[in-house]
């Protein structure tokens, strides 16, 4: 499939930093963001909430299907409550399961695919974007940092959840994300890789942004 409309692919582990980088960059460029992850959690919310059990593939499919099927972009822009009850523990241990499913992952790469096509130009994160949603992207970049590293980020960010508990949360994520059948998470051929472990913010938002005008004057 070959898109045009310029998409930035950002992909990397939980919590490497590619919201915080993806947000910036959206406001620097003046170009759209769009949250893979949010559709994701957005399903295992539902199921957590209609009591579909995670181990039933055909009724999480069936949600996923429903979910979409009304007005698929509303969905996306979800209000205040909603978006915080989607970073909430629950969500977040439940929702790697719900993403390894193929019928799920169609639906949602379709779509973040709408998405774009709606709002134009965007920086688009997630674990397979470079490799599975737009192949064809301006430009790809995959963000990773050590699982410590990322996990005392996070520990910042949250600090009432102890910094053990936020790293084996972490790992597992990361196994799960990587060792999927479906569309893993694993850097694109043509990615540019940025280990962000010795990095500030700061460094890292000024990295990707010149790779990215570079990327989107050239185009
Ligand atoms: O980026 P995040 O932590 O909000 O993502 C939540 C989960 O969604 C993550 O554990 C894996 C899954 N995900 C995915 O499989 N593919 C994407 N493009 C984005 C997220």
């Amino acid at each position: 499939m070959v898109f045009r409309t310029p998409v930035i692919a950002i992909d990397g582990p939980a919590a490497a930093g590619k919201t915080t980088v993806s947000k910036a960059i959206s406001d620097k460029l003046g170009i759209g963001y769009v949250e893979s992850g949010r559709t994701y959690r957005l399903v295992a919310y539902h199921a957590i909430r209609e009591h579909v059990p995670l181990t039933d593939e055909h009724a999480l499919t069936a949600l996923c299907h429903r979910m979409l099927s009304s007005s698929p972009i509303a969905l996306y822009q979800t209000d205040a409550a909603t978006a915080r009850a989607l970073r909430s523990p629950s969500v977040t241990r439940a929702v790697s399961v719900v993403a390894k499913l193929p019928g799920i992952r169609t639906a949602i790469t379709d779509l973040t695919r709408k998405i774009v096509e709606h709002i134009g130009p965007a920086i688009v994160e997630g674990r397979d974007i470079g490799t599975a949603v737009f192949p064809n992207a301006t430009t790809k970049i995959f963000l990773s940092a050590t699982a410590e590293v990322r996990a005392k980020r996070r520990n910042r960010q949250e600090p009432d959840r102890g910094y053990a508990e936020i790293l084996a949360d972490i790992n597992r994520r990361d196994e799960l994300d990587r060792d999927r059948q479906h569309s893993p998470m694993t850097p694109a051929p043509d990615a540019t890789q940025i280990d962000t472990t010795g990095l500030t913010v700061d460094e890292v938002i000024s990295k990707v942004e010149a790779q990215c005008r570079l990327a989107l004057t050239e185009k």
